[in-house]
């Protein structure tokens, strides 16, 4: 179980992370998909904040420890912040494609490590979370076509 849940901190920590950096790039994208673009990253943000507060709540209902401060968020995230500065959509869009990867990868390896110890419910959790990125990703790479 612990390596799971260390797992799971870890993708809470990338999901705090994320969400931060939409917002950045909600506020500071420059460009003629200004509207769209700032529409659908605070969508995004607001979302990934659902996440996040599942993710912790789910660590919590397991009897465990989510993170809870910045400094632990930023220590064990993989996805990197974004500098606070004027930003074009198509920048927006490679590095959002990217970051929504990591975080499918990571939701692959939390599934993995909860089917070999038994850890159905946080198997079954991951589902959705798959879905929805393979559809973001679908959506966004159909977008820089
Ligand atoms: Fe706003």
């Amino acid at each position: 179980m612990e390596e799971n849940i260390k797992k799971l901190n870890e993708f809470l920590s990338d999901l705090e992370v994320m969400a931060i950096k939409l917002q950045n790039y909600h506020w500071n994208i420059q460009g003629k998909e200004f509207f769209v673009l700032h529409e659908k990253l605070e969508e995004y943000y607001e979302e990934i904040r659902e996440q996040l507060d599942e993710i912790a709540e789910h660590i919590l209902a397991k009897g465990y420890e989510p993170f809870g401060s910045m400094k632990d968020f930023l220590e064990n995230a993989q996805i990197q912040e974004a500098p606070n500065e004027k930003i074009t959509s198509s920048e927006i869009y490679q590095h959002v494609i990217q970051d929504f990867k990591t975080l499918q990868q990571k939701v692959m390896q939390i599934k993995q490590e909860a089917e070999k110890q038994s850890d159905y419910e946080t198997s079954s959790i991951m589902d959705d979370y798959l879905c929805n990125y393979a559809k973001k990703l679908w959506m966004l790479n159909a977008s820089v076509k």
